[in-house]
C-alpha cells in the first residue's frame, strides 16, 4: 500500500487532541511567544545583539560565562568566533575555488543537469551550492582539533540522561560530510523560506518525537526542555534526499568569507523552545484534519505567514561573521536564507554540523566512509559523484587519528 501521510496525520491529531485542551494550551503559548518576539525585535531594532556570540578562546579555556551559557540555552543558537585563524579560512576558500576550477566542476554540472533536477536552473546561473564533500579544506576543517573542542562544548549543553542510558557521547563526534556554499553577489537562486530541518510531519506522528515533545502535547509547555536529549537519536524520518539521516545536536557552518545582514546569508528565530508554538498551532480547529499547517513528508518543516504570523517577526539576520567564525543552531530552531545576495563579496561557507557518537550516527558513518574512499557523494545527498576522478581530493592519508575516528575508520 502506498504511504498515506494524510491518514497518519489525521490519526495522530485525534490522539494528541485527547491529551490536553489544545485550544487553551495554544493560547497560553501564543501569548508567551508574542512577548518573546516583541523582546527580540526591540533589542534587535535598537542595534543590540540577540544571537549569542562567544569567542573560541573562551570555549577552549572553559571560561564561557554563566551569563553567556544561559543566553545560549534561551536562544538555541550561538556564534563561536575564531574557531579557525582567518588566514587559514581564507586559504581554504581559495583552495576550494581552485579545486572547483581545476576539475572543471561547472562543465560537469552542466552535463549532469539533465540527470538531477537540482541543477535545473543552471542555464541562468552558476550553482551556488556545490556537491563536493571531500575537498582537502572540507576534510581539514571537519577533523580540526578546534572544531572537536567546539563540538564538545556544544554537545555538553545537552542533558544526555535517557531511560536506556546516555542518549549520545558528547565528547566524541562523527564527521558528517556536507556540501559547500559559494554564493556570488546578486545571486537570487538560493533563498530558503523560514523552516526547521530534521523532520516535518514526523514531529507530530513519530513515537520518539511524541516522547520528546510530551510536555508540550500534555499541556505543560513550561516544563519542556529543548536541551533534554532523551529520544532525540531515536526519531525516524521519512527517507528523502532533503533530510539528514544523521542526528545533529546543532546544525552549523564555518564562514570562509565575511558575511552578514544583506549578504544572502542566514537568519534565525533565536528561541530554543519555539517548537511548542508550531506543534500546538497545527492542532487548532482552523487547520484541516489531515493537515499540519502544510507539513510535507520528506521536506523541511516550513512556516507561513498564514499560520505562523505571531512568530515570524522574530526572524533576524545573524550579525556579520568573518572567515573562521562558526554559526550553530538547534534542530528545532527556525532559520532561513535570504532570496537575494545584496552584498559585494562572495558568501562562502563549509557546512559542518555537530553529530555526536550514538547508534543512529554509527550506522550512517559506515556508509559514509565507503563513499569517502571512492570519492562518491555522501550517502544523504544526490548521487552526483563529481569527485570520483577529481584531482586533489582528500584521501585516507589526509586523515589524522582524530579524523579517522570521526569517519569510523579506526
Ligand atoms: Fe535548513
Amino acid at each position: 500500500m502506498d504511504f498515506d501521510p494524510a491518514r497518519f496525520i489525521t490519526a495522530a491529531k485525534a490522539e494528541l487532541r485527547k491529551k490536553t485542551d489544545v485550544k487553551s494550551a495554544f493560547a497560553k503559548c501564543r501569548d508567551a511567544t508574542r512577548r518573546e518576539v516583541e523582546a527580540i525585535r526591540k533589542t534587535h531594532d535598537a542595534g543590540q545583539t540577540v544571537i549569542p556570540e562567544i569567542a573560541y578562546e573562551a570555549v577552549r579555556n572553559g571560561v564561557v560565562s554563566d551569563k553567556d551559557l544561559a543566553n545560549i540555552r534561551k536562544r538555541g543558537c550561538v556564534i563561536v568566533r575564531g574557531v579557525f585563524d582567518p588566514s587559514q579560512a581564507r586559504d581554504w576558500n581559495a583552495e576550494i575555488g581552485e579545486y572547483i576550477d581545476q576539475n572543471d566542476y561547472f562543465t560537469r554540472a552542466k552535463e549532469k543537469a539533465g540527470l538531477d533536477k537540482y541543477f535545473s536552473d543552471l542555464s541562468d546561473g552558476r550553482p551556488q551550492i556545490f556537491g563536493l564533500y571531500w575537498s582537502r579544506p572540507q576534510v581539514m576543517a571537519r577533523q580540526a582539533e578546534s572544531m572537536a573542542v567546539t563540538k564538545r562544548f556544544l554537545n555538553r549543553l545537552y542533558d544526555i540522561d535517557a531511560p536506556m542510558g546516555p542518549e549520545f557521547d558528547p565528547d566524541n563526534d562523527y564527521a558528517y560530510a556536507d556540501r559547500t556554499r559559494r554564493r556570488q553577489p546578486g545571486d537570487t537562486t538560493l533563498g530558503l523560506s523560514p523552516h526547521m530541518d530534521s523532520g516535518s510531519y514526523e514531529r507530530w506522528c513519530d513515537p520518539a518525537y511524541q516522547a520528546i515533545y510530551a510536555p508540550i502535547f500534555n499541556g505543560a509547555l513550561e516544563t519542556f526542555d529543548p536541551w533534554k536529549a532523551a529520544y532525540r537519536t531515536q526519531t525516524r524520518e521519512f527517507a528523502s534526499p532533503a533530510v539528514a539521516s544523521m542526528f545533529r545536536t546543532f546544525q552549523g557552518w564555518t564562514a570562509l568569507t565575511s558575511q552578514g545582514p544583506g549578504d544572502g546569508s542566514l537568519s534565525l528565530i533565536p528561541l530554543a523552545n519555539s517548537i511548542g508554538y508550531f506543534l500546538l498551532r497545527a492542532l487548532q480547529d482552523d487547520v484541516a484534519e489531515d493537515d499540519l499547517c502544510g507539513a510535507q513528508p520528506g521536506r523541511a518543516l516550513g512556516t507561513s505567514p498564514e499560520w505562523h504570523a505571531d512568530i515570524l517577526d522574530g526572524l533576524i539576520s545573524i550579525p556579520t561573521v568573518h572567515p573562521g567564525d562558526t554559526v550553530w543552531w538547534l534542530p528545532d530552531v527556525i532559520h532561513s536564507v535570504a532570496n537575494e545576495h545584496l552584498g559585494q563579496d562572495y558568501a562562502n561557507v563549509i557546512y559542518i554540523g555537530s553529530s555526536p557518537v550514538c547508534t543512529k550516527n554509527a550506522a550512517y558513518v559506515g556508509k559514509q566512509a565507503k563513499a569517502f574512499m571512492s570519492g562518491k557523494s555522501a550517502p544523504d545527498f544526490a548521487a552526483e559523484d563529481y569527485e570520483v576522478d577529481f584531482e586533489g581530493r582528500a584521501t585516507i592519508d589526509d586523515l589524522t587519528e582524530l579524523g579517522r575516528a570521526q569517519m569510523g575508520l579506526t
